[in-house]
């Protein structure tokens, strides 16, 4: 099977597919695109977050060919190589990122909750990031990272 999207800005084409691969799989394991980390596969934790035609979505959940002519963004899309975007930088000024799995799939989570609610209360962050788990940080540095970006 072949795949053709476009992923971060750029057309991509895949082959050799096999029938039940993730869009995950793809991009971590055949685009050499690590950022979107496999921490369940089961949709059940956010690692694996990324946009599809600009809604939020968890990679291991969708099949690859389920992404054919679409628009795929991950965490390595938001921001120009070698730079890092300002929701990156608030997550390491604030000390959210420890082993750092959890930290992609937050950040493009708080990308989307950030680009329809600028200003979100915290009430609205915790619902926002309520799909995405962290083992270890307590959620603190994660809430004070996203009110800096915020800011
Ligand atoms: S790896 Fe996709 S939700 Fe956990
Ligand atoms: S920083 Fe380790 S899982 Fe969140």
């Amino acid at each position: 099977m072949r795949l053709s999207c476009t992923i971060n800005g750029e057309p991509r084409e895949v082959d050799g597919l096999w029938e039940g691969e993730s869009l995950l799989y793809v991009l971590r394991e055949r685009l050499s695109l690590p950022g979107s980390k496999n921490a369940c596969e089961q949709g059940e934790c956010g690692s694996c977050s990324v946009y599809l035609d600009g809604s939020l979505v968890c990679s291991c959940l969708v099949a690859a060919g389920q992404a054919e002519g679409r628009d795929v963004v991950t965490v390595e899309g938001l921001a120009p190589e070698e730079d890092l975007h300002p929701i990156q930088n608030a997550f390491l000024e604030a000390g959210a990122v420890q082993c750092g799995f959890c930290t992609p799939g937050l950040i493009v989570a708080t990308h989307d909750l950030l680009a329809r609610n600028p200003s979100p209360s915290d009430a609205e962050i915790r619902e926002a990031l309520a799909g995405n788990l962290c083992r270890c940080t307590g959620y603190e540095k994660i809430l004070d990272a996203v009110r800096l970006a915020a800011s």
